[in-house]
């Protein structure tokens, strides 16, 4: 954890912020796979971890900005939860940890709550994503379940703190990114003919076990690259086929990395993977050479799209106007992506506050294939904390159906494109910090050319 001072500051900030009224941060449960006692490794949830800490199940908390108290309910273990988990510190010892000295039973949560509401206090919770959540919501606050309706200020000042990473979380997600760094390495060294995609997870996971770390999403292992989020490892890694690995660490306090990095299974990049990995990657230096406060993150993309669009007319795989294209959105058929997603103490960082407030600043969001998908948009800001991860697909599905409806064939040369079916795809990305007067690099950084990823695996 960080000193007590953080988490006091935190909380500080945003009672300043809110003025007045009752906040309710809570925290996440164990949850059985299968029954009760055998559980789902723990995760606390993002907000609890940002203003209190404490990764400890069963906990909840309340700021009481009128009252000016921060309290934690909880309860202590019992002697059969010791003799089951062994013994822990106090909650009054850990709630210390977080700055906080008013520790109080679970039960007494719920009064507490009538006690504000009888008083009008207005009361703030965030977007929750576990039904749990909506449980416990409907029992505290009386509503139907799904009938809460979090608080758009609490939404903003979250929103905003958290965006800009302070000098000490900047650290801690370079550690992150360093393990990362090396479970990507880890796979560009072992990913061989014959090996099975289990085995390349397997790998990759136990750079971040053995740091004393976990994944921060679950891994994408894959030879069929041009599937988004493929999380079926069944393949084996066949000659002539790319490896695409997107993989992350998380800290101990919860903070994220999450690289991708896309290798041949042979020795060498065939000329066509060669062709493709070096347009992704122009794609991405023509990106981040754009990063710098006050920057929309939006033409960001639009710039990574046009210059994959461009690239891709050189291969007689597009043609046309390459801004009237990319303006058109033909050149979602290779990447249908957005280009990157904040990163924090969630993955894509407090998604579950709303894309609009975490990526737009309230602004709408396009729902037009490709740039729907874009999950940040807008002017970047010092400290903002984010991937860069342009991919180049070839999708047999989505290119079937857009030649079935002519669509874009001003722009797309389907007969070209098809030849392409059965290459796969590739995303190689790395996180990137705002400074004040440009941007920096997360952790050390993985090769990032097909000269340097062929230099790591023939040093395995
Ligand atoms: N890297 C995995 C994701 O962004 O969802």
């Amino acid at each position: 954890m960080f000193s007590p001072e953080t988490y006091t500051a935190r909380r500080a900030e945003l009672k300043k912020r809110l003025g007045s009224g009752i906040v309710i941060f809570l925290g996440n449960s164990n949850v059985g796979m299968n029954y009760h006692d055998n559980e789902y490794d723990f995760r606390q949830d993002s907000t609890f971890l940002y203003f209190f800490g404490l990764s400890h199940d069963g906990l909840n908390a309340v700021i009481d900005i009128d009252n000016d108290r921060d309290i934690i309910f909880g309860d202590e273990l019992t002697i059969d939860s010791i003799v089951w988990t062994g013994n822990l510190p106090t909650l009054h010892d850990l709630a210390a940890k977080a700055g906080v000295k008013d520790v109080r039973p679970s039960a007494e949560l719920k009064s507490y709550l009538d006690k504000a509401r009888t008083a009008a206090a207005p009361i703030h919770y965030i977007p929750y994503y576990r039904v749990e959540h909506d449980l416990r919501l409907m029992d505290y606050l009386d509503v139907r379940p799904g009938g809460a309706v979090p608080s758009l200020p609490l939404i903003k000042a979250v929103v905003d703190m958290r965006s800009h990473k302070s000098p000490e979380e900047i650290a801690e997600i370079e550690k992150a990114c360093a393990v990362t760094a090396e479970m990507h390495k880890a796979a560009i060294r072992a990913a061989r003919p014959g090996v099975t995609e289990y085995q390349m997870k397997a790998i990759v996971e136990e750079v971040a076990t053995s740091h004393g770390m976990r994944c921060s999403f679950p891994t994408i292992a894959t030879v069929h690259g041009e599937i988004l989020h493929n999380h079926s490892y069944n393949n084996v890694l066949e000659s002539g086929k790319l490896f695409l690995l997107d993989a992350g660490a998380e800290t101990a306090m919860g903070y994220a990395g999450d690289m991708s990095s896309t290798c041949p299974v042979d020795m060498h990049y065939t000329d066509r993977q060669k062709a493709i990995y070096d347009l992704q990657q122009a794609a991405s230096k023509a990106a981040i050479e754009m990063l710098r406060p006050g920057v929309p993150f939006l033409d960001v993309h639009m710039q990574a799209s046009r210059t994959i669009a461009s690239g891709l007319k050189d291969l007689g795989i597009m043609k046309g106007n390459v801004d009237d294209a990319v303006r058109a959105g033909a050149h979602a058929m290779f990447f249908p992506t957005g280009l990157g997603h904040m990163m924090g103490l969630d993955v894509h960082d407090m998604e579950n506050y709303g894309e609009v407030w975490v990526g737009y600043d309230g602004k709408p969001k396009s729902t037009v294939f490709g740039f729907k998908s874009l999950r940040l948009a807008r002017p970047l800001e010092e400290g903002f904390v984010f991937t860069i991860e342009p991919g180049i697909y070839f999708m047999p599905e989505l290119t079937g159906l857009w030649k079935s409806q002519g669509l874009h064939k001003e722009f797309i040369n389907y007969d070209e494109a098809e030849k392409w079916l059965g290459f796969g795809g590739v995303r190689n990305e790395e996180d990137y910090l705002v400074t004040s007067d440009g941007h920096r690099r997360l952790g050390p950084g993985i090769p990032m050319t097909t000269e340097a990823v062929e230099a790591l695996k023939a040093e395995a």
